[in-house]
Formats: C-alpha cells, structure tokens, sequence
C-alpha cells in the first residue's frame, strides 16, 4: 500500500472493507466508488480497499499488479498465498485508481466449518449449514481479521518515540463486512476501528412487513424477532461488529436511532453518503439536457401510447420513481395511491395536464410485451414513412419552383403519399388501452405494483389524466424501449417521487437534487432528514418532505397529493426557475463538504484507540 515505503505513525494508513469494493451489488458500492477520489485526494498511495473476488466482474473491475511495492503488504499477502489463499492486488479501475485487495472467498471455502465454529463461540449463537451469504461473510470476515492480524502494526500501548510502523486505520461497511470487528477485537490486534450500517437487517425485515415500526422500535424483542425471520445469526454478526468497532456510526439520524435500539449501541455519529457532484454537474447546461432528454421520453410516450395518443406533450409531466422492488419500504403502496386521487382532482378539475408516471424496479420477467416492442416499432416506421414524404415533397417543389412557377398545396402531397401515410395510420389502430407495465411478469397475478394499479382503477383509459408506465426493469442506453441510461431519463422527467418508509440514506432523491430535478421525499428517509436539517425551507428548493413519522397513514398520503398538485399546476417559467433552485443545492451533497465527516470519524477511532497519539 505505501507503495513508496515512507509511511510513519504521522502518515496512517487506511483501509476500507466492504462487500461491495469492486464487487456491485447494491448501493453501498455507489457510496464507495463515488467517495474514492476524495479519500485518495487525502491519503494518496496510503489508502487501501479490501473487498471479495467476484469471478464475473472482478476482471473488469482491477487490473492486477503482480506485487505490492510496500514490503509489509507483499509480505502479508505472500504469507496468505503460502497458505493457498487466492488473492488479487491491483488498482480498483474507477476515478482516483486506489489500491485494492480482493480476497478469493472461494479459496477459503475449506476453512468455513472451522471458523464458524470459532465464530459461534464467540457470538454464542448457531450458525446454520446451508446460509450461502453468511457463509460468504464469515470467510470473508475471518480473511480479513487474518490480514490485520499478519500486517505489521505498532502496539496500542507504544509511546511515538518507539512506534516503527505506521498506524492502521480501517473501516468496515455493513454486517457482510462485519465479522472481522469482533475478530479484531477479541485477538487485540492494534486496528482503529469505524463500522458504519446503512441500514439494519431487523430494521429492513420489520418494516417490509406490515408494523408500526418506529413507535415500537423501542419495545421490539431484537432476538425472537430476529429468530422467527431465521436470522438471528445474521443479527448477532450486526451486533457484534456495532459493539466492537472504536466508533460506530450510521448513513442519517433515521438510521442511527433504529440502530441504537436493534443494534443495542448508540452511535457515535452519522455519516451522510455524498455524491460526487462533479460527475453530475453540466455547468448550467442542466436545463438544456432536461429538454433533450424530455424530447426521447416524448417519443417513448408516443410509442408506448400509440392509437391513444389524444394528449398534448406540451401540457405534459414526467413524475417517476425508482429504486429496488421493494413495495412498501420504498412507498410505491403510497405513490399509486397518490397518483390515483391525483387522478381524480385532475379530471375534476378540467385540467388538461397529462401526467405520465414511471415505475422503474427491477422484478423477475419473462422479458418485454409484444406490445411494448410494437409501440416503438410502428413509430420508427411512421418517422420513416414521414421523413420519406418529406423528402419527395422537397423533391417536387424543388421542381415547380426551378420551372418557374410558384407551388401551390396541391404540389405538395400526391395520392402516393397519403397511402404510405394511411397504412402507417392504420397500423396504429388499437382497441384496448395501452399497457401499464413494459415487460411480461413471470408472477403477474401477484404482482404488488399490479395489483394496487387494478384496484386503484389506474389502467390508461382515455380520460385519464395520470397514465401510468412500470417498468420492471433498471434503465439502460441499450434498452429497446428508451435507449436512455438512468441519468438521462431523470434529467428528461419533471420530477421524483420517493415517499419511502423505510429508506437509510435513499441516493434516487439526493441524484435527482444534483441533476436540478425537484423530488418529494418524507423524514422517514435518511436524505429528506438531511435536507430538512440542511435547508431552511426546502420546499421553497423543489424538495417536499412528506411526514411518515408522526402523521398517519391518511395524513402523509394527503401531503403527497398536495405536493403533487402544488407541483403540476406550476407553470414552465415556474417549473423552469424551481429547477435552479433546486439545482443550486447540489453542494451540500458533495463528498468535498460530507467526506469531512468519514475524516471525523477516523479521528474519534484513533483516539479510542490510540490514546496516547497526539
Ligand atoms: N438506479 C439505477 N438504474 C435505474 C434505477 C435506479 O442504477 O434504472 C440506481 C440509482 O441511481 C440509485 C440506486 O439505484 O443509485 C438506488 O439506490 P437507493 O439508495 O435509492 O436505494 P437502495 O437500492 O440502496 O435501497
Ligand atoms: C429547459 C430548457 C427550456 C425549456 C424548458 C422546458 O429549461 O432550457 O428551453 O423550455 O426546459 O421545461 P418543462 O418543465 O416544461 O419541461
Ligand atoms: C442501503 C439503503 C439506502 C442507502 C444505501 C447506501 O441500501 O437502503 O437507503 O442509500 O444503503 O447507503
């Protein structure tokens, strides 16, 4: 790592330990990759990610380097290697190009009955033979407390004079990258210590279900919940490395109150994920690729619509939602219902504003509806007949007016024409209305997102002033469908709904602020309770904060109906200047401003841990 060989006890070295360094599953890879080049900027060649060979990405992911300069890391990986460890070295390929250790887990598999055994007395609790993800962790956890445990590392208790090594920092995300913090802590090895969740598991599984969580958080029996979900060794890995770490800290002040009870410690502080804002800022370019990129979900809307296509795209808005499936922690149960009485208000009201929303979450599929691929087709094919007829027009008055003579509208169109234009008309006949989801369901009949839409009555019809579009799948450039990447169909929508329940951090809403794209969020997410600490009027910035903590369930679906209608009856000079507004918060959610609190925390540890450093 300090491939230079000049790192002191003044100069720490820090590693970062999470599942997902180069290795995407979920969104903590976001928070990693994104914070790199910041982490780099302050501690150069003496930052170190460690994470797991993934076999399928991991190739793209690092280009190897044979060996570590740094004697004390090629000494401990060779030592690991003698023992049949696989291990790649190398540069993580992402901006800031840092070190990375990535264990091969499965060259470990031998050893994982072993060290459960070990693990399940240290935790006190069975560890089963078939979780395949904990069986994952627990190899990955036991790797990693081997490594700390051969690399050179000064001793708690030397004075600087006598310190020859430098001092080692590290910090751990989430419970798959827990298991080494009671490891750590139970062989005394010399490591200050951050453990940060970004979310609980109880946390997660309580709220998927159908309880009133945070005015019981504090009465919850955290193991026979944990033990009737079937992970209570999965709960006992969080805990132990919550209760292990020097300082212990959470993605947002939601969190960090959940913790504080189903983790049974209080953190020591909260660290907000950042973005990093470079790579979304477009120099006030943002308006303009809100109108190119409005302009490919118009012609997605005019396939997608085709044969029902009576509404005006000038009058129309994108609202959208995003995310992982997950139904009610995300709110989805909350937004159909809101679009649903939106739906109502707007047809009372005789607006002609079209609303058309978007789900995207990925579910299983059987892949796209012939229907879907059709809309877009029998588009193409009239853009081309149109362009074709446009040509031949220019053609024909190209050769009236050469002749002398002024064209009148009967040159323009022949009966040639209007056939080829005819056929394509015809071939946009539909009688049934157009569909509400992109793809064929492998589960249609239980489908949550269906269900709600048929029993909310919200199906296309052509009264409807909210259409709706799932998409059961995240967005891609090679998609047949939009050919948008997910960046550039939220900078085309209008706005981001997100009225979540249970949402950690929640990157959709923070990406649309960076993006200039207004968004409606509650203080039940880690984000809208950052803006709403951050912002004095945040409303006044595009940023509605629905209240899910202390209103009921009616009240909150009330506020959401009440921002959407206070957002679609703006105007385009309105909707214009709120962009701005909310485009100029992008700072705040900048890893330069919120990386200072990752420094806080590997300040506070080393402390603890070192006390008698300066
Ligand atoms: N996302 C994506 N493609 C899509 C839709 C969403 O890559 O088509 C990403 C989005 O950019 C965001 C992530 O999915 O970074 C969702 O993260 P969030 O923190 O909102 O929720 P989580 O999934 O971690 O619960
Ligand atoms: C941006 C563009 C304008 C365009 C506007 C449309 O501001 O720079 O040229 O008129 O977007 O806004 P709207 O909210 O109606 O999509
Ligand atoms: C988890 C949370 C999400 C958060 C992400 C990154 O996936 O569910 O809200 O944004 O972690 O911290």
């Amino acid at each position: 790592m300090a491939e230079n060989g000049d790192a002191d006890f003044s100069r720490p070295l820090l590693f970062e330990v999470a599942w997902e360094v180069a290795n995407k599953v979920g969104t903590i890879y976001t928070v990693i990759k994104s914070k790199v080049p910041f982490t780099v900027e302050e501690y150069g060649n003496r930052y170190c990610l460690i994470g797991p060979f993934s076999p399928k990405t991991g190739p793209m992911e690092v280009e190897p380097i044979e060996n570590p300069a740094s004697a004390p890391l090629r000494d401990t990986l060779k030592q690991m290697r003698d023992k049949g460890i696989r291990v790649t070295y190398g540069r993580w390929l992402v901006e800031g190009g840092p070190a990375v250790i990535l264990f091969d887990v499965a060259s470990a598999h031998n050893r994982i009955g072993e060290w459960k055994t070990d693990l399940e007395g240290h935790l006190k609790v069975p560890f089963p033979a078939d979780d395949y993800d904990t069986n994952e962790a627990v190899a990955f956890g036991y790797l990693v407390s081997w490594f700390f445990d051969e690399f050179p590392a000064p001793l708690a208790d030397a004075s600087d004079a006598d310190r020859k090594t430098p001092l080692v920092l590290a910090h751990f995300h989430e419970w798959m990258a827990g298991v080494a913090l009671p490891l750590v802590k139970a062989k005394k090895i010399p490591l200050a210590t951050v453990f940060t969740v970004h979310n609980t598991l109880l946390g997660r599984y309580l709220c998927a279900g159908d309880v009133d969580f945070y005015n019981n958080l504090k009465r919850f029996d955290v193991e026979s919940e944990a033990t009737k979900r079937g992970i209570l060794h999965r709960y006992a890995v969080e805990r132990a490395a919550v209760q292990s770490s020097d300082v212990f800290t959470a993605v947002s002040h939601i969190t960090a109150y959940e913790a504080e009870w189903l983790c049974q410690r209080k953190p020591d502080g909260v660290l907000p994920n950042g973005l990093n804002v470079v790579k979304f800022s477009a120099l006030h370019e943002f308006q303009n690729l809100h109108a190119i990129h409005k302009e490919r979900i118009h012609e997605f809307v005019r396939g997608h619509f085709y044969g029902h296509y009576d509404f005006d795209l000038e009058r129309t808005l994108y609202v959208f939602t995003a995310g992982r499936y997950e139904y009610r922690n995300k709110g989805i149960d909350m937004f159909i219902d809101g679009l649903a009485r939106l739906n109502k208000r707007l047809i009372s009201s005789g607006s002609t504003t079209t609303i058309v929303a978007f789900i995207v979450m990925p579910a299983a599929t059987l892949g796209y509806t012939v229907d879907s691929l059709k809309g877009q087709a029998v588009m193409k094919q009239l853009t081309q007949t149109a362009e074709q007829v446009e040509r031949q027009i220019t053609e024909r008055l190209m050769e009236v007016a050469a002749r002398g003579r002024l064209p009148t509208p009967k040159d323009l169109l022949d009966s040639n024409d209007l056939v080829l234009l005819k056929r394509r008309v015809y071939a946009l006949r539909r009688d049934q209305n157009p569909p509400v989801v992109t793809h064929n369901m492998a589960d249609e009949d239980n489908d949550p997102i269906l269900n709600q839409l048929k029993r909310v009555g919200l199906n296309n019809a052509p009264g409807d002033r909210v259409k709706v579009v799932f998409h059961p799948e995240y967005l891609n450039a090679n998609n047949p469908l939009f050919g948008m990447d997910y960046d550039d169909f939220v900078r085309g929508c209008h706005l981001g709904v997100f009225p979540s329940y249970y949402e950690p951090w929640g990157y959709t809403p923070a990406e649309c602020t960076v993006m200039g794209v207004p968004t409606i969020t509650t203080n039940l997410s880690g984000y809208g309770c950052f803006m709403d600490e951050s912002v004095s009027n945040p409303r006044d910035y595009g940023i509605y904060i629905l209240d899910r903590r202390v209103k009921s369930p009616e009240e909150s679906a009330s506020q959401l109906v009440n921002a959407l209608w206070d957002f679609v009856t703006k105007n385009r000079r309105q909707r214009i200047n709120q962009r701005n507004r909310t485009e100029r918060l992008s700072d705040l959610l900048d890893w330069r401003r919120l990386g200072v609190e990752y420094q806080k925390a590997r300040w506070v540890a080393v402390k603890r841990k070192f006390p008698q450093v300066s």
